[in-house]
């Protein structure tokens, strides 16, 4: 067998056709905007991403599936001006909100999709393009092939590893097969297919998460496992208490077996 002869393109279609969850629509991101933007906006992937990006004081950065503004706030105090695209609007009134605490006012928010046409949208080509954990998409060649045209300077994504931000041990539990989908080999393959030879970089976190309430720690594990059933629901819940402790009156450290992991994909287009 020789490498072209590799589809990756058809294999990543097959891969997410087999995947143990549903792509989540808009909504379903809504409802989970102001517990995301209280987990992730401080969480220790913010700063190995950015340690890896070293931004440039005059770039413009365009930041597709921003989600509360994990990137893009603490982006904005450093860069000239950001544009933030995602398709929920709770998301965007999060990063709304953060941006007016800290009086950050070169944030253009946008409420749009990968699939929208971002002429249409007057998204303009930015130095760089960045997609954190937001490639979900239903055709991974045009969305890498979009963004990189959308960057004049460089492109960088970070993508799952394995099974990503879901727990396959909390799939187990609950007595059902996990398939996680296609994660960030694929994407590089893609990439390569395309002619760009994309750097990876591993950020890892820490198998410890902490939440604000145990409501909120089960409504994270809700959020993995599409069409619960109450057999199911008791079993998530004693995997989750089981592995919960509360520290304080509104800390509750749950203590993951595997710690989650994220690719860094990323390429320069200057020669
Ligand atoms: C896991 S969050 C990531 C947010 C942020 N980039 C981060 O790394 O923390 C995924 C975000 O992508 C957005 N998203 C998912 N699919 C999208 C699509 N097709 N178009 C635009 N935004 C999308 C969701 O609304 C959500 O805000």
């Amino acid at each position: 067998m020789r490498y072209q002869d590799i589809d990756w393109d058809t294999m990543w279609r097959e891969s997410r056709a087999h995947k143990s969850w549903k792509k989540k629509k808009s909504s379903d991101w809504d409802q989970r905007a102001a517990g995301f933007a209280e987990r992730n906006l401080d969480s220790p992937f913010v700063a190995q991403f950015l340690s890896r990006l070293q931004v440039e004081p005059e770039w413009s950065v365009l930041d597709v599936g921003c989600g509360p503004g994990t990137l893009a706030i603490p982006l904005a105090r450093q860069v000239r001006r950001i544009t933030a695209l995602d398709y929920s609007a709770a998301m965007l009134d999060e990063l709304g909100k953060r941006a007016r605490q800290e009086s950050l006012t070169n944030i253009r928010t946008i409420q749009g999709s990968w699939d929208d046409d971002w002429r249409k949208l007057s998204i303009a080509r930015h130095d760089i393009a960045i997609a954190s954990r937001s490639l979900s998409v239903d055709n991974l060649a045009d969305a890498l092939r979009k963004l990189n045209d959308w960057a004049n300077k460089g492109v960088y994504l970070a993508d799952r590893v394995g099974a990503g931000p879901f727990d396959p041990n909390l799939f187990a539990a609950i007595g059902r097969n996990f398939q996680p989908g296609p994660d960030y080999i694929f994407t590089v393959n893609i990439l390569y297919a395309l002619g760009i030879h994309a750097h990876v970089d591993f950020i890892t976190l820490d198998q410890q998460r902490t939440y604000g309430s145990r409501e909120e720690a089960l409504q994270s594990y809700r959020w993995m496992v599409d069409n619960l059933t109450r057999a199911e629901e008791a079993q998530l819940t004693a995997y989750v208490d089981a592995r919960l402790s509360q520290l304080d009156e509104n800390t509750w450290q749950f203590a993951r077996q595997t710690a989650p992991q994220w690719a860094l994909i990323w390429w320069r287009k200057e020669s």
